[in-house]
């Protein structure tokens, strides 16, 4: 039995996206999925076949992710990955985890990344969790902003499809090479995001507008209708919120809270750190439903990745690095660096903290500490002082956020 991934042919892509939905246990295409799917090129996908029939899929998207410091580094954003129930856990998964991440190498992508189904699967194979996320509700009545926004002399907009497609590209170029831990997305991806479907459009469209009349903020929402005992109980839900700044987002709060016949708010998608809770009158009202991994990330090229970052303070910290799924990457390496760039090359050194590739990718785009990997018995101190040192180090504020799906 011939069960090698290969690339597949353009002529085979309609075969490969039945492949994909009968992996996620899906019949038919869900209308309303924002999947990128359409992004997908035949070079960067694999299959794997038994006899005549696809029983594994794997692709990957060209995206560019933002780093601490403001470079924006090639990451090949892993997507469409299944196997199916017939040949489940007899190593498919492992063989096309191994020829993807020689693909992202020969292409000479530094990074690898993904958002998992389960948080189970990827850990062996290197990748770490660099970013979370919350979803959060809210109840109406406690939806103020009590610190409010100074100097908005702007005003908000319903858009249609198009215009929010225009406005919401534009708003997003300003933030994601800002925004540690967010993707390119490319510009064929907003008409998709905000087409209608057979029924009409999925969601609303705000943009906020400062008083330059240039879109600095946009929300998509929807509103499930509640009506129990005649009293109005629409649940906003809200699908996205992207600002370019503190007061764009403040502005653009003001407009949600103040929609009428709502009696509960549910946002996904927010920064571990929301400073909404901090503007809220009742911050125990903000009530977060999910904390969960988002953007999990897996160095393909150690001395090109961590050299592209910055650090938060000025060291040159030796790390012993244990990566089973790529052993060649395995061994010391003498991280040198600071808030104005960093070097990473191989030492003889001893080394000052131990941890595997996971790790590493979970503290790429600093969002967690050392100290708690340590403290999960995950990262390993060999120096005294080096978990301390590795917290300054590594550690970004704000947190990384990714809202990027796919
Ligand atoms: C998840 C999935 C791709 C795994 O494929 P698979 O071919 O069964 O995986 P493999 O046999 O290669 O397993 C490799 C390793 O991962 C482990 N593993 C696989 N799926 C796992 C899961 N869902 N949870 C925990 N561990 C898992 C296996 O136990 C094995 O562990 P080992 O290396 O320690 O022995 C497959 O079950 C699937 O398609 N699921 C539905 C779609 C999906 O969730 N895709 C992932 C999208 S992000």
């Amino acid at each position: 039995m011939d069960l090698e991934p290969k690339p597949i042919r353009d002529d085979e892509l309609m075969e490969f996206f039945g492949a994909v939905q009968t992996g996620f246990g899906r019949t038919v295409l869900d209308e309303d999925d924002e999947y990128p799917g359409h992004l997908i090129t035949t070079d960067r996908s694999f299959a794997v076949r038994d006899g005549d029939t696809i029983v594994s899929t794997a692709s990957s998207y060209a995206f560019a992710l933002t780093v601490p410091g403001g470079a924006r580094l090639p990451m090949a954003a892993v997507s469409m990955v299944t196997v199916h129930p017939t040949h489940r856990r007899r190593g498919v998964l492992r063989s096309v985890m191994d020829a993807q991440l020689d693909d992202v190498a020969r292409r000479d992508e530094p990074l690898a990344g993904l958002t998992a189904s389960e948080a189970s699967i990827y850990e062996r194979f290197g990748y770490g969790t660099a970013t979370q996320t919350t979803n959060w509700d809210l109840e109406s009545e406690y939806a103020r902003l009590h610190h409010p926004h100074t100097g908005d002399g702007g005003r908000v907009r319903l858009v249609d499809a198009d215009g929010a497609a225009a406005a919401a590209h534009e708003v997003y170029s300003r933030i994601a090479p800002g925004r540690v831990g967010e993707l390119s997305r490319p510009g064929d991806w907003w008409p998709r995001l905000f087409a209608p479907r057979s029924r009409g459009p999925r969601f609303f469209t705000a943009v906020h507008e400062g008083p330059d009349h240039e879109p600095d903020a946009f929300a998509r929402y929807a509103l499930d209708n509640h009506w129990p005992d005649g009293v109005a109980a629409d649940v906003l839900r809200v699908l996205e919120l992207q600002a370019v700044d503190a007061d764009a987002e403040a502005a653009m709060w003001n407009y949600l809270f103040g929609i009428d016949l709502v009696g509960t708010i549910k946002a996904v998608d927010r920064p571990v750190d929301d400073p909404l809770r901090w503007r809220l009158p009742d911050s125990r009202r903000m009530r977060v439903r999910q904390l969960r991994d988002h953007l999990w990330v897996r160095i393909v090229d150690v001395a090109a990745a961590l050299g592209a970052r910055t650090y938060g303070a000025d060291d040159a910290l030796v790390l012993e690095l244990v990566d089973d799924f790529r052993p060649e990457h395995s061994g010391t390496w003498l991280l040198d660096g600071g808030p104005d760039g960093a070097t990473c090359t191989r030492t003889d050194r001893s080394a000052d903290l131990a941890l595997t590739a996971s790790d590493l990718g979970a503290l790429y785009l600093g969002g967690v500490p050392v100290s708690t990997l340590a403290a999960a018995g995950r990262v390993h101190e060999l120096t005294t002082g080096a978990i301390a040192r590795g917290d300054r180090f590594f550690l970004t504020h704000p947190s990384p956020w990714c809202t990027t799906h796919f």
